[in-house]
């Protein structure tokens, strides 16, 4: 299966990245080179925002997954405009030119922050997300976005909502920075990030699984128990074993 990630120089990317590639001849589109990616990822510049360069990137691919965020500089009108404009227009377009290119299958990586008052309240995929604020109000639109090509497009696309993934060498805590932060529950217990070999198994299991529009909570939290990741084990076989190792994906 050839995979492109579009917005693949990320951190998140970045966790997911070696075990994907080992797996799949994989592409990356992105404005700026992956870090330390895999010597045998494909790299090609382009913006995420511009339907000809991802008809360009996603020639010849069998899936796509969405891993671009846009500026986390949401109270300027500038960062707001370009939140909406990776994490939301992107989307669409990505699934346009995948379609343009006859590319069946994409994944899309979404967000706990969805919701609001995360960290204080029990949530599976059968509660609406809510977000005001800016970035989860445009990951809610983002999955609206796949939500409507599934439908009107006929694509399946699997929806990742990630609760903090993390290397596994930082695991509990999250680090997005690299430094470590213990997220904890409105109540005071900690909340485990999710570490990179459980979201890595996670993407995978989303490549492989084709059935319409579906999202999965995607979260290595085994401590303070508020979110279900029971679909996920249900349909895709997945849950967190971190810091043993995963079971074998298809
Ligand atoms: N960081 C987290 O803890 C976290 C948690 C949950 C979900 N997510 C989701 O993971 C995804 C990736 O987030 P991240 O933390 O890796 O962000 P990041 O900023 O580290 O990476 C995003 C990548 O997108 C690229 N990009 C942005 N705009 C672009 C454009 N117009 N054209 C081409 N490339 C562009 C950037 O260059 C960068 O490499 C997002 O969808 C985010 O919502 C992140």
């Amino acid at each position: 299966m050839r995979v492109l990630v579009v917005g693949g120089s990320g951190y998140v990317a970045g966790l997911f990245l070696p075990a994907l590639a080992a797996r799949h001849p994989t592409r990356i589109l992105d404005r700026r080179p992956p870090p330390d990616g895999p010597a045998e990822v494909e790299y090609l510049a382009g913006d995420a925002t511009d339907h000809a360069d991802l008809r360009r990137a996603s020639a010849g691919m069998d899936t796509v997954v969405h891993c671009a965020m846009g500026s986390t500089a949401w109270r300027t009108p500038a960062g707001a405009a370009d939140a909406f404009d990776v994490n939301v227009k992107s989307v669409h377009l990505t699934l346009l030119a995948a379609r343009s290119n006859g590319v069946p299958h994409a994944v899309y990586i979404s967000s706990m922050s969805v919701y609001r008052r995360l960290t204080a309240r029990r949530l599976d995929e059968s509660v609406p997300p809510d977000a005001t604020d800016l970035y989860g109000l445009t990951k809610r639109l983002g999955e609206q976005v796949c939500q409507a090509a599934t439908v009107r497009w006929g694509m399946s696309v699997n929806i990742l909502r990630l609760a903090w993934p993390t290397p596994d060498g930082m695991w509990p805590a999250w680090a997005p920075d690299g430094q470590p932060v213990r997220r904890r529950a409105a109540g005071g217990s900690p909340i485990d990030a999710t570490a990179a070999s459980d979201l890595s198994s996670a993407v995978l299991a989303a490549l492989a699984h084709r059935d319409g529009c579906q999202i999965f909570t995607i979260s290595g939290d085994r401590s303070a128990g508020l979110w279900s990741t029971a679909k996920a084990g249900e349909v895709l076989g997945w849950g967190p074993t971190f810091p043993r190792p995963a079971p074998e994906t298809p």
